[in-house]
């Protein structure tokens, strides 16, 4: 029976995870989930989680020592899983500072707190394991050739990376010092159900839907690398099971696609999942596709090497990319109250803000 302290977990990524791991253990394990709840967290995403004995939503910021140790002093945390963390490039490149605040000095906290309980002894005796969610986007952008290795510099562009690089090499200062049983996974793109219409996918998926613009950054021409977010779950259950301390894992989807690409795919899709007699599937066309300034500081392309945990952990990608993308937007069509309660809040607000009148 494990303890899971999953933090930041009814975010995108993180109730993913915890969807999978009541898959995969039901009743062996004990899930806490410490999450702030701001505009990304949403409580939704975990509905029919909340019925499980097993499972504990506290309200609170990972830079909170108080709630953090409380925590610590009333269970015997086995596994901490970091998803806690500002994750929106645009948002950083607005206002950085509570991107330094979460995305390092959260860090920091869990890491002190963490050492604090798992005394030298019990670390290792016990098999306790601190996973820090780390980004791509923390070794730059790539030109027209090469891959991101585990051992590629960090390079951050923009504030977000920059955060999210501070939080990795704290993670990497705990090993170096105090052996921490630590391990940072480092993703690219994800997509799936789920996720916060700010981001490119949902985004383009909603503004088809209410016959909205949809905004192309450049050229549109930039590279990422998309990850079915299930796969990425799959892949940190391996990490925490079979990881070894101190160690950076690379995970990526192997599926490099220009942006346009990526919204010419959804655009063809839609027009073929709207049933036929939805009013909407007409509107579903190219022209919504409206090129605007580039992002500042914008990476041209992310690629990753994902060489290392197939070797070491057995672990691959298996999600075909059209694949991911049906089910991701069938999801969407399937939940779209979900997204109206989003894009009704805050959300205009800053949809207004970022993309004018568009
Ligand atoms: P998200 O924005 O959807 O969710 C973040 C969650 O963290 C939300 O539930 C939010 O309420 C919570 N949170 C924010 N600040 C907090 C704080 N101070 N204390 C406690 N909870 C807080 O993010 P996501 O896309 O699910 O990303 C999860 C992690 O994965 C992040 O660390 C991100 O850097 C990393 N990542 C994401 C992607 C991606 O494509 N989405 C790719 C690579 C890495
Ligand atoms: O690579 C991993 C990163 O992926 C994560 O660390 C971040 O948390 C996550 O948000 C994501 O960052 P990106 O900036 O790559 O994702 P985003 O969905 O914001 O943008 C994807 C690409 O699409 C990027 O090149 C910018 C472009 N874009 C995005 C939006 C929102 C547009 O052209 N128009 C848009 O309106």
């Amino acid at each position: 029976m494990k303890t899971y302290l999953i933090t930041g977990g009814a975010g995108f990524i993180g109730s993913n995870f915890i969807h999978h791991l009541f898959e995969q253990y039901k009743k062996d394990i004990l899930v806490i989930n410490l999450d702030a709840l701001t505009y990304a967290g949403n409580i939704e995403n975990l509905r029919d989680i909340t019925k499980y004995e097993n499972y504990k939503f506290i309200k609170g910021c990972i830079c909170d020592k108080s709630i953090v140790n409380k925590i610590f002093e009333t269970h015997d945390i086995d596994y901490i899983v970091n998803f806690a963390a500002e994750s929106h490039v645009d948002r950083s490149v607005k206002d950085p500072t509570i991107f330094v605040k979460t995305n390092v000095l959260g860090v920091q906290v869990l890491l002190d707190i963490a050492k604090k309980y798992w005394t030298e002894e019990n670390r290792f005796k016990k098999d306790k394991k601190f996973l820090q969610i780390s980004t791509d986007e923390v070794y730059g952008s790539l030109g027209e050739v090469g891959f991101f290795t585990e051992k590629t510099s960090l390079d951050p562009h923009n504030p977000y990376a920059a955060s999210k690089a501070g939080g990795d090499l704290l993670v990497k200062a705990y090993y170096d010092t105090y052996k921490m049983p630590v391990m940072i996974s480092r993703c690219s793109n994800n997509y799936g159900p789920y996720q916060f219409p700010e981001k490119l996918i949902p985004l383009v998926i909603q503004n088809c839907l209410t016959g909205k613009k949809i905004p192309v950054y450049g050229d549109g021409k930039n590279i990422r690398d998309w990850l079915y977010v299930r796969d990425h779950c799959n892949a940190l259950g391996i990490i925490l099971e079979k990881g070894r301390a101190g160690e950076v894992y690379n995970i990526g989807g192997n599926n490099e696609r220009q942006n346009i690409e990526v919204i010419n795919t959804i655009i063809q899709f839609l027009q073929h999942l709207l049933p036929p007699r939805d009013i909407r599937r007409k509107r579903v066309s190219k022209e919504l596709i409206t090129y605007i300034s580039d992002r500042k500081g914008h990476d041209r392309r992310y690629a990753i090497n994902a060489e290392k945990i197939k070797r070491e952990l057995a672990w691959f990608s298996s999600t075909d990319f059209d694949e991911g993308m049906k089910h991701t937007i069938l999801w969407y069509l399937e939940n779209e109250n979900w997204l109206e309660n989003i894009v009704n809040g805050e959300y205009a607000t800053y949809y207004k803000k970022m993309y004018g009148n568009l």
